[in-house]
């Protein structure tokens, strides 16, 4: 078991599998709202040019695509570049012409289908949050972050939103680091590939503001 999976997370990845195999998908999540105002100091790293943060294009794509570490469907170069395609953004973070980390962001809608709705003109939308395997840990995520905030602000909107599942532990403690409010925690069943929905708000404010220990 990994650092940023407890004994509950897989038990929980388990569960829903199988209720996946039968056509029923659920899923407890934070909906976070991100303070993009913060502004964390610049990290050392990055100003001694051992990691450069830059917008990710086309060929970045591909070779996110091609990283043996890639887990999740959304890390395909298809499903990456289609993304960009769409009008969203990438931004990255990378170690020797490397990418280690990166998070995407839209001003269009919220799409993550339980909160699926489309922005104001202040919002924006944060998703897709990713450390490649050997540079998780090393508070990289968080400077990803930071910048797509600046990215963000630079368009004028001020409230952005992303979501968190309830057993990721190390995406939650990445917003908690961001001092991040988490709005609420949601649970929601869906059948038939989502033909039938049903959501609950299960808490409001539903987690402490401040980290634990940063
Ligand atoms: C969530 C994620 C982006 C965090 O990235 P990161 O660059 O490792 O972030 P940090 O270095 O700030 O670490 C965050 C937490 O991860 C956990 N962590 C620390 N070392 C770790 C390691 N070697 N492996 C995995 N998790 C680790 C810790 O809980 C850490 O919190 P702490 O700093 O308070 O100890 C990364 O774990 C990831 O890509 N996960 C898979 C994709 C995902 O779940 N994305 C989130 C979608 S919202």
């Amino acid at each position: 078991m990994t650092r940023e999976r407890s004994f509950a997370a897989v038990l929980a990845d388990r569960l829903y599998r199988c209720l996946n195999v039968i056509g029923i998908h659920g899923a407890v999540y934070y909906l976070v709202r991100e303070d993009i105002d913060a502004e964390p100091p610049r990290d050392p790293r990055v100003d001694r040019g051992e990691f450069t943060v830059c917008f990710l294009g086309e060929d970045d794509m591909a070779s996110i695509g091609r990283h043996p570490d890639r887990e999740q469907p959304w890390l395909t170069e298809t499903a990456m570049r289609e993304s960009l395609r769409k009008g969203n953004r990438c931004i990255g973070i990378k170690h020797n012409e490397e990418i280690a980390a990166f998070t995407w962001f839209n001003c269009g809608e919220i799409t993550y289908p339980p909160e699926r709705r489309r922005l104001e003109a202040d919002e924006a939308y944060l998703f897709d949050l990713y450390t490649l395997k050997q540079y998780r840990g090393m508070g990289l995520a968080p400077i990803v972050r930071a910048e797509a905030y600046r990215a963000i602000r630079a368009q004028g909107r001020t409230r952005v939103y992303s979501v968190s599942e309830f057993f990721n532990h190390a995406s939650i403690r990445v917003k908690k680091k961001l001092n991040a409010t988490f709005v609420h925690l949601g649970i929601c069943v869906s059948l038939f590939n989502e033909r039938y929905r049903w959501k609950w708000t299960l808490k409001t404010r539903a987690c402490s503001q401040r980290p634990s220990r940063v």
